[in-house]
């Protein structure tokens, strides 16, 4: 039996009538750009997430553009980020003229190490004149952002206590983790997006909530910072045709909000199946005795009681010669998919900052070694026995 990595009409045939329904009165009402649907589904992420403002966006890329455009971030600025993750995250720093810098992530999690960031703020980054952190290429520091990797929060109150200590604001890159929960110490249920000074998501189509094409979603805690970002998505544009700031085009479209507030209601079932399907993948792989030869996603979360822990948007798991593994894999009619086959510091467009292989041990590791499993919520339990068994026969 073959087995898709992801099959997005399962999805839809769930939600079709709300969305045609949506749809048809957009049409009706001919009025494409922002307005009630994206003020809609801007509450509807707002409450949803705990979130202090929520700006939707043409994309995740655009929505941090917006962001960091609105904070001033640009050149002789440095941003710190994780080289194993989507290219945007680092794209966009480059991308307004600063510098990304990298600490490298955890071995279980994927996700940024605090004990690492820790090390490169105190041995790495020194004290300019005016007592401004400074990275080694002379520019300053001006924000951490950690990606919540594969829907798991990262360690925010370890990351968040470096970030008071450097009096640094928090950028979370939760494109991938509309919906999780962290545990907070303080003994609080935080939701990614509600946690750092902003943050944005991703509804790209294969996201848990995904769009019927690009969009995303900043948001942020402040009214003042939202209200920049706002100016940003919107070509800088206050009252109409006075640009106080160069902003861009980075508006979400109505029809992919009336979409996304289609879905939303369902996100938490749909969070719920991905986990049910987790676990049965570690029935199933503990069944077939394969746990001493396949290393399993980690749940960090999990006995703390918040119900999102792990929203599983991919189910990574690790594999000796993962790309032996992987062709047996497809041409078994499974799918599967390296997330991500190339470190950022290695990526060619990156040359100029200087880093070469080794620099980032556990990204270059995990970019050799990780597999991602078809996770979607409408998997049948037939069909995961089918991809537990398919790994089992291509580690043989
Ligand atoms: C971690 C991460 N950051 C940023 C992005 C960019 O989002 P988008 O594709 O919506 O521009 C994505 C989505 O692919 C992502 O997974």
């Amino acid at each position: 039996m073959a087995v898709p990595l992801l099959d997005l009409r399962l999805q839809y045939a769930q939600v079709k009538d709300d969305v045609q329904r949506r749809m048809n009165a957009l049409c009706e009402s001919q009025h494409f750009i922002l307005g009630p649907p994206v003020e809609e589904l801007e509450t509807a992420v707002r409450d949803y997430t705990g979130c202090g403002h929520a700006i939707g966006a043409s994309s995740g890329t655009d929505a941090l553009l917006a962001i960091l455009m609105a904070m001033g971030i640009g050149r002789g600025d440095a941003v710190i980020t994780t080289p194993y993750t989507f290219f945007a995250t680092a794209g966009c720093i480059q991308r307004v003229g600063a510098e990304p810098v990298f600490v490298d992530i955890d071995a279980a999690t994927y996700n940024m190490d605090p004990v690492k960031l820790g090390e490169y703020l105190r041995k790495k980054c020194h004290a300019g004149p005016d007592g401004r952190l400074l990275t080694a290429a002379g520019n300053r520091v001006r924000a951490i952002m950690p990606v919540h990797l594969f829907g798991c929060v990262c360690d925010m109150d370890r990351i968040g206590a470096l970030a008071s200590e450097f009096d640094l604001p928090v950028i979370e890159d939760a494109a991938q983790a509309i919906g999780a929960d962290y545990p907070s110490s303080s003994g609080k249920r935080l939701r990614a997006g509600a946690i750092g000074e902003a943050s944005y998501f991703s509804f790209f189509p294969s996201k848990n909530l995904g769009a019927f094409g690009d969009a995303g979603m900043a948001t942020c805690r402040e009214a003042d910072l939202a209200a920049q970002i706002k100016l940003m998505r919107n070509h800088g544009m206050g009252a109409q045709y006075h640009h106080e700031k160069v902003g861009g085009n980075f508006r979400i479209d109505a029809l992919q909000a009336v979409v996304l507030s289609a879905k939303l209601p369902h996100l938490d079932a749909w969070h719920a199946a991905r986990r049910r399907n987790a676990a049965l993948y570690r029935e199933e792989f503990t069944k077939l005795g394969l746990l001493d030869r396949i290393t399993l996603p980690v749940e960090p979360y999990a006995a703390s009681g918040v119900k999102n822990h792990h929203i599983y948007h991919q189910y990574v798991v690790r594999v000796p010669d993962r790309d032996k593994v992987r062709e047996k894999l497809t041409a078994a009619g499974i799918g599967c998919a390296v997330y991500y086959p190339i470190p950022l510091h290695l990526q060619e467009c990156f040359a100029s900052l200087g880093h070469s292989a080794g620099d980032f041990p556990e990204s270059e590791k995990a970019a050799r070694e990780s597999l991602a499993l078809p996770i979607y919520p409408e998997l049948t339990a037939d069909q995961i026995r089918e991809v537990a068994g398919a790994l089992a026969k291509a580690l043989t």
